[in-house]
Formats: C-alpha cells, structure tokens, sequence
C-alpha cells in the first residue's frame, strides 16, 4: 500500500519521515519540481530504516508522477511558505498554479486517492484542489485543524502543567487568525478546561493559538515543519487504516452549520473512505457568530481564487 507526499520540503519530508517510521504503508513516494530533492531525502530516510527499524520502501521523483501511482492517500505539500511579514494569503497567487497542476497529476495517476492539502492559504488550496481534482468533497481535504488544536492543547498542557496526552480539544473554522478554538469543548483528562483555568488566561491561549503560526514564522524565518508534518501523516494514517478518528479537518460545507460552498475546518470522521461524517456541533450564539465571521474571511480568498481562472 502506498502513500504519496508531494513537496520534499521542509513539511512533506517530514511528513514522508513519519509516515516510514511508523510503517502506516509498505511504500512512501516523495515528488518535488527540484532536480533529485525527493530521491535525495528519500535516499535518506531510507539510510535510516536500519537505524529505526522499519521498512517502508521510500522511492524519490522529480516530477515522475507515473511512480505515484495507486496512491491511497496523497498529501500535497508543494508550495511556498511564508515569510515574515507575510500572511498566508499572500501565496496564492503563486501555489494556486502548483496546487492546481500537482492535484492534475496525481488524480490521472490514483483516481481513488483520498488528496490531503497542506499548502497555503490551505482553505483556498483545498478549494483549488477539489476542483482541480472533480473528485467528491468527501476525498478532497485540507490539513489545518489537527495543528491549530496541537497548539491549543500544548499551551494548555504547559499552563496547567500536565500532558498533552490528556488534553482533547476542537477548533473551527479557516487556517487564519479567524480561526475559532472552542473552549468549551476542551477537557482535561475528561474535566472539562473552564473548570481547571480562568476565562482570562484561557482568552491568551485562544489568542496565542489563532497567531501561533505567524509566532513560529518570526522565531524561523520560515513556516513550521514538525507539528505540520506529523499532523498531516496522523491524517493519512487514519485514512489508510480505516481508524475513523475525529479530527477537525478543513473540507467544503455544503449546508452544514447554515454555510453552503465554502471550506472551512469542521469535525469529522476520518476512514478508508476519506471524510466519513461531517459531525455538526450544536454551536452557542458567540461561536457560530465567530465562525461566520471566519466563512466571510475564507470567501474573499476563493474570490480572488475565482478571479484568477
Ligand atoms: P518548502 O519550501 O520547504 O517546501 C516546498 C517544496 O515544494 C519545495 O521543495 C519545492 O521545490 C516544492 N515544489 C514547488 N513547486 C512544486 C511543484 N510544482 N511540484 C512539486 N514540488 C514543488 O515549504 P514547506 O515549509 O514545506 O511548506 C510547504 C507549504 O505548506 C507552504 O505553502 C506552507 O505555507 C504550507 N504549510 C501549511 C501548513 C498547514 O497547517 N496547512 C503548516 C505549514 C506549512
Ligand atoms: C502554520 O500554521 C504557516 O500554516 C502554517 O504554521
């Protein structure tokens, strides 16, 4: 069973690293544009496999697409991260073109495969790729929701002084600072956070965590890798093992909580069939308002989107 990771940058290489680790398929493909990158980092992680023991095939391409193919799950990295100073809406103009041309490629060569994006403005690219793809929404989806409650949860677990082991959370919503972490349905080890934690310090770690990329942009110079890597294989590995996890994960709305075609991050159910269930929260005043408010912000990026075709 084989699993493709587009883009062997800073992200998908870590993604491809995890994925062998782990052994979630018999063989990983990494593909970049750049002249042996992939066979590179995939000679690499190869070189590991006696040290870590494991062994997952992992095979490198510039861009060779035939080698992806029967691909259960594809996660499409490729694209520039941003800079600091840089919102992650000012790459469209850019990855739109990649995005559009990768899931191209991918969907002639694994017509059945589940497509994760993670590139960004990741709603908008999710947006691209399944138009791109013409595959069903329940196959096309975007990485987001699973890093932004990775970082909620581990400010909390630092604050309380806990494990993060022990923290369960979901948050809503676009991958942007409009995103929408919902505290009430954060517990620690099945006690629920408002019980554990003041409204005031729970108001900086929400605010903490809707700016928590942009935080790691300015101390890196870059985007983050390590949390975006292992978030976006949690989602191939839950796909190709049919574990039907709960995760929140950016897919199109199609009349859910009132929002019809537009590509938010939601709950669902993730399984070999890719999103198995759209799970509908029964959200307060307060929260669909900041959750509309976040579809406002999703819509005018899928109109500049719309503008450029
Ligand atoms: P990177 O620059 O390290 O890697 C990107 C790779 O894509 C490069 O190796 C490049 O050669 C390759 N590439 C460019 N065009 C290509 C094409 N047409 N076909 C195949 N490969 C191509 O960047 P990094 O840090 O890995 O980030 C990748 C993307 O993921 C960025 O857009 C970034 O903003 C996004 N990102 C999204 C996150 C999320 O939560 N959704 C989290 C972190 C990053
Ligand atoms: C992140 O949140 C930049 O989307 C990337 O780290």
């Amino acid at each position: 069973m084989k699993i493709t990771v587009v883009g062997a940058g800073n992200v998908g290489a870590t993604c491809a690293d995890i994925l062998a680790y782990k052994e979630v398929a018999n063989e990983v493909v990494l593909v970049d544009i750049k002249e042996n990158f992939a066979e590179g980092k995939a000679l690499d992680i190869w070189q590991k496999s006696p040290v870590d023991l494991y062994d997952t095939r992992t095979i490198g391409s510039t861009n060779d697409y035939s080698k992806t193919a029967g691909s259960e799950v594809v996660v499409i990295t490729s694209g520039l991260p941003r800079k600091p100073g840089m919102s992650r809406d000012d790459l469209i103009s850019t990855n739109a073109g990649i995005v559009k041309s990768v899931t191209e490629n991918v969907v002639k060569y694994s017509p059945e495969a589940s497509i994760i994006i993670v590139s960004n403005p990741l709603d908008v690219m999710t947006y691209q790729a399944h138009i791109a793809s013409k595959l069903p929404r329940t196959k096309v989806m975007g990485m987001a929701g699973i890093l932004d409650t990775a970082r909620y949860r581990a400010f909390i677990a630092e604050k309380l002084n806990v494990s993060p082991k022990d923290i369960q959370a979901v948050l809503m919503g676009g991958h942007g600072d409009t995103m929408v972490p919902l505290p009430r349905y954060t517990t620690i080890g099945g006690i629920p956070l408002t019980e554990l934690m003041d409204k005031e310090t729970i108001d900086q770690i929400v605010e903490r965590t809707k700016f928590g990329g942009g935080e790691l942009v300015k101390l890196l110079g870059t985007s983050a890798w390590y949390a975006p890597g292992s978030a976006s294989a949690q989602m191939a590995e839950a796909i190709v093992k049919d574990q039907k996890r709960v995760f929140p994960v950016c897919v199109q709305l199609d009349g859910e909580y009132g929002i019809k075609n537009c590509y938010l991050g939601t709950p669902v159910i993730l399984g070999k069939n890719g999103i198995e269930k759209i799970i509908e929260l029964d959200l307060t005043a307060d929260e669909m308002a900041l959750l509309k408010a976040s579809e406002g912000h999703v819509r005018e990026v899928m109109e500049v989107l719309d503008k450029m075709s």
